[in-house]
C-alpha cells in the first residue's frame, strides 16, 4: 500500500504559470491512492480551469469563501478538518506573503488558519521575485511558523530567466507528501472493530435495539486503515458506507457478533469494541407476529447476552483490547470498573447523557481510562477524534510491550 493511500490532501493552487503542472500533480496524487480536494484561488483560475481539476480529482473544486452552494456541500471548516495535509503548489509570492502574515482574505488562506493539518508550500515564481529580500523574509517567517517549504528548484523559467523559483516537479512533490506521513503507525498490524447496534428479535417484525449509528466505530476503522492496519469491521445494521480499505462483516444479533469476534480476534493485534451491544435479548423469538391482546400490560422475558469484549479479553492469546463505556452518570468510576471487570487494556469513556455527543451524533467527547491514569480529550468530530484515539491506542500498546 502506498503511504498516500486514503490520505486526504487539500491541494491549493495559486496564480502562476506552474499551475499547469498542478493537473499532473493531481493525477499523480490520486494515482497514489490519495483523496484530493482542490482549492483554486482567483489568480490560479486564470491559469487552469476548475473543470480540468474537477475531472482529475473527481471532486468539485472550491473557489470562494463566501459561496453558499459550496458551504452546503463541504463547508470551509469541514474542509479544514478533513485535510490530513495541505499542499499549496504552485505557491505564488503574493500567497506566501499573505500566509506568512496570518491573513484570511480568501478561501485558501482561511483554510490554512483553520486547519491543524501540516502545511506544505511549493513556491513558484520568477527568480528575481524569489530572491527579493521581502519574499525571502516571508519564506523564513513561514518556516519559523512550522510551514514546510518544498523547493523551489532552479533552472530555466517560463519568462526566459534562469535561476531559483521553479516549482518542484509533480513526482518530487508526491514523494515529499508521502514522506511527510512517515511510516504508518499501525503498519503490519491487524485491527478488529465492532460497530453499530445489535438487534434482538421479538418476532418476525419487531426487535430490541438502541440508537447507535455506527459512526464512532466506522470512524475508528477508517483511521486504523489510514494508519496502515489491516482492518475488519464487525458491523451491526447501520446505513454507513464501508470505509476505504476496510473489510466488513455484517451481523445482526449479539450472538452473531460474538461468533464473528471470536473468529477474528485471535488473529488480531488490536480489538476495539465500539458497538452498542444489547445486554439482553428476548428469551424466545415468536415465529409469527405477536398479536395485540386485551391486556393493558404485557411482560417480556429477557435473557442476558454474552459479553463479547470480555470473551475476547479472556482468550489465551488476546489482542490489545479496548472497550468503550457509554455512561449517563458516574462516567469515570463506571469506566474504571469496566476496565477491571472486563479485563481490558483501555476504556474509552463517553458521557452519553449529553446531547450532541455519543449515540448518533457527529461529535464525541471522551476520556481514556487505563491503569496508567485518565486522559481527557476535547470534544471533536468523530472523524478527527478517531485519529487521535488510534494514535493513543498505538502509543499505549507500545508502552505495554516494553
Ligand atoms: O454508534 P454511534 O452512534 O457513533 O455512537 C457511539 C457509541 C456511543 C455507541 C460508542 O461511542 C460507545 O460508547 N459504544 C459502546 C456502547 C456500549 O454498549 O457501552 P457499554 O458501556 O454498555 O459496554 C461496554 C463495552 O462492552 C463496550 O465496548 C461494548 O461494545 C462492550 N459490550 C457490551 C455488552 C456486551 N454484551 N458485549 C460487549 O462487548
Amino acid at each position: 500500500m502506498h503511504r498516500l493511500t486514503n490520505r486526504n490532501i487539500l491541494l491549493g493552487i495559486t496564480g502562476g504559470i506552474a499551475a499547469y503542472k498542478s493537473a499532473e500533480l493531481t493525477r499523480a496524487l490520486v494515482g497514489a491512492g490519495a483523496n484530493v480536494r482542490i482549492v483554486l484561488t482567483a489568480a490560479g483560475a486564470e491559469f487552469i480551469t476548475p473543470l480540468t481539476l474537477q475531472a482529475l480529482s473527481g471532486n468539485p473544486v472550491h473557489q470562494s469563501l463566501l459561496d453558499p452552494e459550496a458551504e452546503q456541500g463541504m463547508g470551509h471548516i469541514e474542509l479544514a478538518r478533513w485535510a490530513d495535509l495541505i499542499l499549496i503548489a504552485p505557491a505564488s509570492a503574493d500567497f506566501m506573503a499573505r500566509l506568512s502574515h496570518g491573513m484570511a482574505n480568501d478561501l485558501l488562506t482561511t483554510l490554512c488558519l483553520a486547519s491543524d493539518a501540516p502545511i506544505c508550500v511549493a513556491p513558484a515564481m520568477n527568480q528575481a521575485m524569489w530572491r527579493d529580500p521581502r519574499t525571502q523574509e516571508n519564506a523564513q517567517r513561514l518556516a519559523a511558523q512550522g510551514v514546510h517549504l518544498w523547493g523551489p528548484g532552479a533552472g530555466e523559467q517560463a519568462c526566459g530567466d534562469v535561476g531559483p523559483g521553479r516549482m518542484l516537479e509533480p513526482a518530487e512533490l508526491v514523494q515529499l507528501a508521502a514522506e511527510a506521513f512517515g511510516e504508518p503507525r499501525l503498519k503490519g498490524l491487524r485491527v478488529c472493530i465492532t460497530a453499530g447496534p445489535t438487534r434482538e428479535a421479538l418476532d418476525p417484525v419487531r426487535y430490541i435495539s438502541n440508537h447507535s449509528s455506527g459512526k464512532m466505530g466506522y470512524a475508528l476503522a477508517a483511521a486504523a486503515a489510514k494508519a496502515g492496519a489491516e482492518v475488519v469491521l464487525i458491523s451491526g445494521p447501520v446505513s454507513l458506507e464501508t470505509p476505504a480499505g476496510v473489510q466488513r462483516v455484517n451481523v445482526e444479533t449479539a450472538e452473531q457478533m460474538l461468533v464473528a469476534a471470536l473468529e477474528l480476534a485471535p488473529s488480531s493485534d488490536i480489538f476495539i469494541g465500539a458497538a452498542a451491544v444489547a445486554d439482553y435479548r428476548p428469551v424466545a423469538v415468536a415465529d409469527q407476529k405477536i398479536k395485540k391482546g386485551q391486556e393493558e400490560l404485557m411482560e417480556l422475558r429477557l435473557v442476558k447476552n454474552p459479553d463479547i469484549i470480555a470473551s475476547v479479553s479472556a482468550l489465551p492469546e488476546r489482542p490489545f483490547t479496548v472497550g468503550f463505556a457509554a455512561e449517563t452518570e458516574n462516567v469515570l468510576s463506571h469506566a474504571r470498573s469496566k476496565l477491571q471487570r472486563k479485563n481490558l487494556d483501555l476504556v474509552i469513556a463517553n458521557d452519553v447523557s449529553q446531547s450532541g455527543i455519543g449515540f448518533n451524533a457527529d461529535e464525541n467527547e471522551v476520556t481514556l481510562v487505563s491503569t496508567a491514569g485518565d486522559f481527557k480529550l476535547p470534544r471533536d468530530s468523530k472523524h478527527s477524534l478517531a485519529q487521535t484515539l488510534i494514535e493513543q491506542i498505538a502509543k499505549q500498546m507500545s508502552t505495554n510491550e516494553h
